[in-house]
């Protein structure tokens, strides 16, 4: 399948959605909206989101049904980047081709920037609008499980352990730990949303979760590389971050090659995973192999 127009076709119907549920730049007070919109409408792959279509489509789910989840995800996912690149996280200048959110707007503003985009996700989750899509009890698992991956057990959890690894030479288990958690989490949530909003049976649901896992540590397996061989122009960001800040990443402890290996070696279980679904997974696929050789 063409996956660069899948995508374009996508990333419009995403930003048009996030246009219309983001408060706007005048909205007071206008300088925290204008940071939020800063950071979510500086580009960005909007991986999430178009993850969470695709496994509402294999599932033989409405697309359309998804978008106010899809939107939740890259808000949390764009908060987390705003406080990953703060001084006292990653300090990174780069991000999405741009300043990062605290050059910009300063550190205070790039901190309460993230909270409210945390927040606006489950303001979007839960209102009536939402509601009126999907059936209660979806909405209460999804809420669910998007709060759980982003949190303590999750996301904030995988970030935490990474900070404490700096300059520390942690086992393979603790390096999977973080990747998991700090990526693999958001990335698995949105699978598993799409899936459950699509009306996935347990089975499938079960065969999805496979799919996100294996799918999600790719992906940050992916980052790593290419924090060491990819184009600062074309990622937007900075490279060679990780070495700097000495990261554990499966570059530092595996090398470049066996890297390379493990993220197509995850590939494969992603595919495998989606042995048992047929042609409307074909989107999920083409993502597992993108998410692997991408260059951004
Ligand atoms: C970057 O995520 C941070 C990680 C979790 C690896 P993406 O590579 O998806 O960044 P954007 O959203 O395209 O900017
Ligand atoms: C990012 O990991 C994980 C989160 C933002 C939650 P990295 O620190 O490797 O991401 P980049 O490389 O800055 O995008
Ligand atoms: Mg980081
Ligand atoms: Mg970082
Ligand atoms: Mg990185």
């Amino acid at each position: 399948m063409d996956l660069k127009s899948y995508f374009d076709h996508r990333i419009s119907q995403v930003d048009k959605a996030l246009e219309s549920v983001l408060p706007g730049e005048s909205t007071l007070p206008a300088s925290l909206h204008k940071a939020m919109r800063y950071s979510i409408f500086a580009g960005g792959k909007r991986i999430r989101p178009i993850l969470m279509i695709a496994a509402c489509e294999a599932v033989g789910g409405d697309p359309a049904r998804v978008m106010p989840a899809a939107c939740a995800m890259e808000m949390i996912h764009t908060y987390s980047l705003i406080h990953d690149d703060l001084p006292a996280m990653d300090d990174d200048d780069f991000r999405r081709g741009r300043p990062t959110n605290h050059k910009v707007f300063g550190e205070a503003t790039a901190i309460l920037a993230g909270d409210a985009l945390l927040t606006e996700a489950f303001i979007l989750l839960s209102n009536s609008e939402t509601s009126r899509k999907i059936d209660p009890e979806i909405i209460r698992r999804v809420v669910h499980i998007i709060a759980r991956c982003a949190g303590s057990l999750g996301m904030v959890g995988g970030q935490v352990v990474d900070m404490e690894s700096e300059g520390k030479k942690i086992d393979f288990p603790t390096l999977e730990y973080i990747h998991t958690h700090k990526t693999g989490a958001l990335i698995l949530a949105s699978v598993q949303a799409g899936a459950l909003i699509g009306g996935a049976d347990e089975g499938v649901f079960a065969a999805l979760t496979r799919y996100g896992e294996a799918a999600g540590l790719a992906f940050q397996v992916a980052d790593d590389i290419l924090d060491v061989v990819g184009d600062q122009a074309q990622l937007g960001k900075d490279v060679g971050s990780d070495q700097a800040r000495e990261k554990a990443t499966y570059v530092a402890l595996l090398g470049l090659e066996e890297a390379r290996q493990r993220a197509r070696e995850l590939r494969d279980v992603a595919l495998t995973a989606l042995d048992p679904l047929g042609e409307s997974a074909e989107p999920l696929r083409s993502i597992a192999s993108y998410i692997v050789d991408r260059s951004s």
